[in-house]
């Protein structure tokens, strides 16, 4: 159990009638609450990472209002805080070397407050996570409220969404964009506030956030700008209310169904593969383990169902008018568990049979129909990847899920870049870019790296697709062949550290394998190179060097795993 027993405060030491109620009150009463509002209960904090260092969400001071405008509307006194904020682009050396610091923020501040319920903002990719992580381990009833994917740009005449950024710095990389389209893109790709405008990792977990029941069901495609969003904000104040009085524990969310659901509909979606991180850090933080068969049973037999960018043709805004989360969901109804709970208390059974079906119209296939034959995202075991590794199917060739080819190796991000443009890189088509030393002591936080591009001769022949493997992450903005978080990782030691340029590397997505084709004896003689950045001796890059888990047991802090979890693990 947490630490919430030892030292918890909640608001109901503003109506005390003592001392304590007193000196509590006329404290609120300096920022002029009247002497009715400091008399309310519950007592509601909104928790906010709004930062002009996160610009994905920049919206939220908005967005807190109309939270408190619900909360005060159905009685209660709501209380702005802050948490610090991880920026995808900003944060270095990565965001997810900084998630768990954000979850402990939130967690220690919950608990260290008298607040008897709180509303968590997140945007930004670990905004969600970590806020959901904090608040589950601090047991105080939560709801969330996600930003929203901000608007669709125009570039040349034609809607562009954040994805399009890769191509142009591929084909910038190769001369065929000129200095004033490169400043010209930059001036209109980000449209205004709000997360990525495509099938990201901020909206896949915001998805989850749905799945998981702290979001509103249908709450995650609304857009940042929208007048829906600030309603949506507005109603999760008003069930905050409804929440603490019914007393329910964030952690009572978190059940295996649960997360199963989460999982199945993360890949339908043709989701972001950082999700299945998270979610594993957050089953940690409710003493339950997904581990890696659950994930590869099933991911393997969900369909992928969702043709929206990054990985297919429509919009956001296209799948928001087909019913969003929910309607995704309900094509895959027959594979969840329809008993487990929303936000607004009702079923998911109830919510489907409420979703008018536009199944196979538009952006939702039909399940028997699947857009790839094998699902949205593939879990990989092997020699290569002893603890597990991931690929997103969703937008890789096809022609790469069964594929042997010789390894060509970059020890770092440095010697990708110092390597991967020479005309004299021994490189094909068939060949596979491993990136080793960028996982999550390596990078540290495993950075979004592991789209190792195309080399530039390659691109100019029109490759446009390679198998790239490594320890990294990749962001859910990217598509292609790409097998992630391979653990464990080469920092540590795992196989990655053995290979070695010519080596074959065989991927097969259908029986779920990824292996280095060295003979034993061979492996045994070679010494592993473990690069990286060495572990800081102080701060948080200590603890954070110390503690941090491999990517199949979600990247959290040892210590930070629900304790019963750990004992029955360790047993
Ligand atoms: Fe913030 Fe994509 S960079 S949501």
């Amino acid at each position: 159990m947490s630490q919430e027993h030892i030292h918890r405060l909640d608001g109901r030491i503003f109506g005390d009638p003592g001392a304590d109620g007193m000196v509590h009150r006329a404290f609120l009463r300096a920022e002029g609450y009247s002497a009715e509002q400091v008399r309310r209960h519950p007592i509601i904090g909104i928790c906010t990472s709004w930062s002009e260092l996160n610009p994905c969400n920049s919206g939220f001071r908005e967005l807190a209002a109309a939270v408190k405008r619900g909360v005060e509307a159905a009685g209660g006194l709501a209380l702005e805080f802050p948490t610090i904020s991880v920026s995808e682009p900003f944060s270095r050396p990565s965001s997810m070397y900084l998630r768990n610091l954000l979850a402990i923020d939130v967690e220690e501040t919950i608990l260290a407050s008298p607040i008897d319920g709180v509303v968590l903002l997140g945007g930004c990719d670990k905004t969600v996570p970590a806020v959901l992580m904090g608040a589950i381990s601090a047991g105080t009833p939560a709801v969330l409220v996600t930003g929203g994917p901000r608007p669709v740009a125009c570039w040349k005449g034609a809607p562009t969404t954040v994805e399009a950024q890769w191509d142009i710095i591929d084909r910038r990389r190769v001369g065929e964009i000129s200095d004033a389209d490169w400043a010209e893109f930059e001036g209109v790709i980000h449209a205004g506030p709000g997360t990525c405008n495509v099938m990201g990792t901020a909206t896949t977990m915001a998805a989850i956030g749905e799945l998981l029941g702290f979001a509103l069901p249908g709450s995650a495609l609304a857009p940042a700008a929208a007048p829906e969003r600030q309603s949506i904000a507005e109603a999760s104040g008003r069930l905050i209310v409804q929440v603490v009085s019914g007393g329910i524990a964030p952690r009572a969310r978190i059940t295996m169904a649960s997360l199963e659901n989460a999982v199945r509909v993360t890949c339908a979606l043709g989701g972001s593969t950082n999700a299945l991180i998270h979610l594993e850090a957050i089953a940690g933080r409710a003493g339950l383990r997904i581990g890696q068969e659950r994930l590869r049973e099933w991911s393997s037999s969900t369909p992928f169902i969702t043709d929206v960018k990054p990985n297919g043709r429509a919009l956001l805004s296209d799948l928001d008018a087909a019913g969003g989360v929910p309607a995704v969901a309900a094509g895959i109804r027959h594979l969840l568990h329809e008993q487990e709970l929303t936000a607004d208390g009702r079923s998911w059974g109830d919510v489907f049979d409420g979703v008018a079906p536009r199944i196979g119209d538009g952006p939702i296939a039909d399940p028997a129909e699947p857009l790839t034959p094998d699902g949205g995202i593939c879990v990989l075991r092997g020699s290569l990847a002893p603890n597990g590794a991931v690929m997103k199917l969703a937008g890789a060739a096809t022609g790469k899920r069964r594929h042997r080819g010789r390894a060509i190796v970059f020890d770092g991000v440095a010697d990708m870049w110092s390597k991967i443009d020479r005309e004299d890189l021994d490189v094909d088509a068939d060949s596979v870019l491993v990136l080793r030393g960028v996982g999550v002591q390596g990078g540290p936080g495993m950075p979004e790296v592991g789209h190792v591009p195309i080399p530039a001769k390659l691109v100019r022949l029109g490759v446009a697709d390679m198998l790239r493997v490594t320890d990294a992450r990749m962001s859910g903005t990217s598509s292609g062949s790409v097998v992630l978080h391979v653990s464990p990782e080469a920092a540590v030691g795992g196989p990655l550290a053995y290979v070695r340029d010519g080596d074959e590397i065989e991927l097969d997505t259908h029986a779920g394998r990824l292996d280095l084709l060295v003979p034993p004896g061979e492996l045994a003689a070679r010494r592993p190179v473990t690069v990286g950045i060495a572990p800081p001796r102080r701060g948080w890059g200590r603890l954070y060097a110390e503690h941090a888990l491999q990517p199949d047991e979600g990247c959290d802090f040892d210590f930070l795993v629900d304790e019963d979890l750990r004992e029955r693990e360790a047993r």
